[in-house]
């Protein structure tokens, strides 16, 4: 298929690229390479610019004609979007939106979104289910649930228009084979921030809030293998090639860790006793946020192959020592 990827120089879109380019698809990255890096996007055309500009997407549409978006483009730290809301609003509500109109306009009526746990908020047992009531603790989750919402209203009026929303926990690890990984240096993401910590390239890693309601007070996540999660992007366009209805998923294992667990395990794996410092909580964190993926798994052919804590650190690790880009 002819395939736009949007955000596809950045750390979940270049491993997509890799899995939808593996299998012969024809793609073109559209990135404006704020987070993202040129050597990342391994298969296809890099095109650089920003969503934002709807004349050049608009062009870049009716030239190549493709079948599909996968919309990775967007703001993803949740503080930021606590003290700076207006820019993660245009980015991650405003830009979908013209990207939206400019596939309705284009007839391209295959659309995959990448949505997030964020959009559920403080849940009762943590684990979310796609029925669980939407309910963001800040900004970031409010501006990727209303893309949801306008993707939703679109197939409702455009039948022909169908997409897949799908709702990533915490993504982490990098490319088993070595060639792309997780590259941003202010990524605030724990696994990544704790192997930098590993590698010497922070100085000490900080860990916001240890009285959560949780088995050890810190806050719980499920972390899925960023090369699973590609795999579930593969396995979603399959399913909305064979006439599958317009939804929502969750992409996760159904497992949680606290984050002394990763912290712990990544010193174990690395061998490394690095420094944590013990803060408060942080603004818009939810206790526990585990996926229940049980309706992806059912709907679709996806098989994770790379569900294992240890497996998703070592991986991480090996890219941070190497961090070519
Ligand atoms: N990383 C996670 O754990 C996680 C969890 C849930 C959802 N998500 C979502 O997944 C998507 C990708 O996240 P990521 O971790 O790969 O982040 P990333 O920052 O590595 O990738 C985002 C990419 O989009 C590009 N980009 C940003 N704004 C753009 C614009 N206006 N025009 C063109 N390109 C633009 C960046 O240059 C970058 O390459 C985001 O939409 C994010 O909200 C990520």
């Amino acid at each position: 298929m002819r395939i736009l990827i949007t955000g596809g120089a950045g750390y979940i879109g270049s491993h997509v690229v890799k899995a939808l380019g593996k299998l012969g698809h024809e793609i073109t990255v559209y990135d404006n390479l704020s987070t993202g890096f040129r050597e990342a996007v391994t298969f296809g055309e890099l095109v650089v610019g920003d969503v934002a500009d709807k004349e050049k997407l608009d062009k870049l549409m009716g030239e190549k004609k493709f079948e599909a978006v996968l919309h990775f483009a967007g703001s993803i730290v949740v503080p930021e979007s606590v003290s700076d809301p207006i820019r993660y609003y245009q980015n991650n509500t405003i830009n979908s939106h013209g990207l939206i109109s400019l596939c309705h306009k284009n007839k391209i009526n295959k659309f995959i979104f990448s949505s997030t746990a964020a959009i559920y908020g403080m849940v009762e047992d943590g684990v979310c289910r796609e029925r669980t009531p939407i309910a963001p603790l800040n900004p970031y989750g409010w501006s990727k649930y209303m893309t949801e919402l306008m993707l939703k209203d679109t197939s409702a009026a455009f039948p022909d228009f169908k997409y897949v929303a799908l709702r990533y926990f915490n993504v982490s690890g990098a490319d088993p084979e070595g060639q792309i990984g997780q590259s941003f240096p202010a990524a605030t993401h724990l696994i990544k921030a704790a192997c930098e910590a590993a590698c010497g390239k922070r100085e000490k890693l900080q860990l916001f809030g240890t009285d959560y309601p949780t088995t050890d007070g810190t806050c719980e996540r499920d972390y899925i293998h960023v090369t699973d999660l590609a795999s579930a992007h593969a396995s979603a366009l399959d399913y909305l090639v064979q006439g599958g209805k317009s939804d929502a998923f969750n992409c996760g294992y159904g497992h949680g860790y606290s984050v002394r667990q990763v912290i712990d395990l990544v010193k174990e794996v690395t061998g490394v006793d690095f420094k944590v410092d013990e803060l408060p909580r942080r603004a818009g964190d939810a206790s526990s946020l585990i996926a229940n993926s049980d309706k992806l798994r059912k709907a679709t052919t996806w098989t994770p192959k790379h569900n294992d804590l240890r497996t998703i650190i070592k991986t991480a690790y090996e890219w941070e020592i190497k961090r070519p880009y």
